[in-house]
């Protein structure tokens, strides 16, 4: 088989990529190593700036997006029982932000890319990138027991942090930044109202907190957990017990309790890959980075990461120019070590760090305290959290 751009990788940014090129009137096939059904079961954060929504409206991906999403001009940031509303919209002009789980978007985008008939390949074993530095790129893979080779101009590693595509660059072409934190997030789904119309950031003595949702029906909730805890340690009733006692008295009274759909603990990491190109192999999406996420920056990255990718390659096709490919790397990395800054920030305020000592603890009292007696302090976390230009 042959194609223009193969795309390894079925997530958020390898589909938002088809898609994108299929507009384009560009052919690309995406190699995705599990099943449909398993890449939707996977939840993730929900909280879309405005150039993706953007992105998926120009992917003709919006129609849900608009019907269900919820439109948020603000949240709050609490602060041992004080909370503060950053109100987005009067900071940054007028922005906001969409609610809307990325799993709705992932299946969005397969539902569109299914209705124009572009191939993605499902459960496709031991997918190689191959001579990418060379002249003749191609990418191999096992399905059913058959090997086959996919032929192309250009290679998408959209398949996440434990991908093959960063792994296959040698060692020394390229450069990895990571920050481990010394804790984990213990997040829980239920068919419950969220306990309010905003998300709630909660620093506490005894663990960060986040008040999230899906819908108006379904709440999304964290806390912060030793990276020690299991998920089988955490019963429903002693979870909720726990994230009221981290929120403020008039937020915990309103938490409504419910069986969790589903309870799962995540580690959080910062980690850049530099550069993103390798020869005609380009890494997007989590491939290329990671963010703890107390920003809601990941899957954002990711659109910002395909935006680029996609103008690269687009004006490659159409005008037979290489500036756009040429500059890819520096261009989303430019934004990506941004929200970088940003979601290493707010996961270092409003975190619980033990081995910090008192000092680190004032502080985190004292960037509360600036954001909540200055504008230009909060506009700094406005501007980010709506999400900077492309
Ligand atoms: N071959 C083929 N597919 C693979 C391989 C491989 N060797 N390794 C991983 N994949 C697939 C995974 O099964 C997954 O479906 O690549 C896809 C990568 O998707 P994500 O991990 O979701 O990464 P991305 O599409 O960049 O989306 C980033 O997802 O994880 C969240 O927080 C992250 O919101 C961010 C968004
Ligand atoms: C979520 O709803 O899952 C969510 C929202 C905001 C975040 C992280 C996760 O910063």
């Amino acid at each position: 088989m042959r194609t223009q751009v193969c795309i390894i990788g079925a997530g958020p940014s390898g589909l938002l990529l088809g898609q994108l090129l299929a507009k384009a009137g560009i052919d690309a096939v995406i190699l995705e190593a599990r099943s449909a059904d398993y890449v939707l079961s996977r939840i993730r954060a929900g909280v879309l700036e405005t150039g993706l929504v953007e992105l998926l409206e120009r992917a003709g991906c919006s129609d849900r997006l608009k019907k269900e999403g919820l439109v948020h001009h603000g949240f709050c940031l609490a602060f041992d029982g004080r909370a503060q509303r950053i109100n987005l919209s009067d900071l940054t002009g007028g922005r906001s932000v969409v609610v809307y789980g990325q799993t709705e978007v992932t299946r969005d985008l397969m539902d569109a890319r299914a209705a124009i008939g572009t191939v993605t390949i499902y459960e496709a074993e031991d997918v190689t990138p191959h001579d990418f530095d060379g002249s003749r790129p191609r990418v191999s893979y096992r399905k059913d027991g058959i090997t086959h080779e996919i032929e192309c101009d250009f290679i998408a590693g959209c398949d996440g942090f434990h991908g093959v595509s960063r792994r296959s660059v040698a060692g020394a072409a390229i450069a990895q930044f990571e920050r481990a934190y010394p804790f984990g997030w213990l997040g829980l789904l239920a068919d419950v109202p969220p306990a309010s119309e905003e998300l709630i950031y909660a620093h506490h003595e005894r663990g960060f907190a986040l008040a999230s949702m899906r819908s108006t029906t379904r709440s999304r909730y964290y806390i912060q957990v030793p990276l020690t805890n299991r998920v089988e340690d955490w019963s429903d009733d002693r979870f909720f017990d726990e994230f009221r006692r981290r929120l403020p008295e008039d937020v915990a009274e309103r938490v409504v309790t419910g069986p969790s759909l589903e309870k799962s603990i995540a580690p959080l990491r910062s980690f850049v890959a530099e550069p993103l190109r390798f020869g005609k192999l380009f890494l997007a999406g989590d491939a290329a980075h990671i963010v703890p996420p107390t920003g809601a920056k990941g899957l954002n990255l990711a659109a910002s990461d395909v935006h680029y990718l996609s103008s690269g390659l687009i004006e490659y096709y159409r005008e037979g120019s290489a500036g756009g490919i040429d500059n890819y790397s520096s261009r989303a990395l430019a934004r990506i070590w941004k929200a970088e800054r940003f979601s290493w920030w707010m996961t270092s305020m409003l975190h619980q760090f033990h081995e910090a000592g008192d000092f680190a603890a004032r502080m985190q009292l004292a960037e509360f305290d600036y954001i909540t007696s200055s504008t230009a302090a909060a506009t700094t976390i406005a501007e980010n959290y709506v999400g900077l230009p492309f």
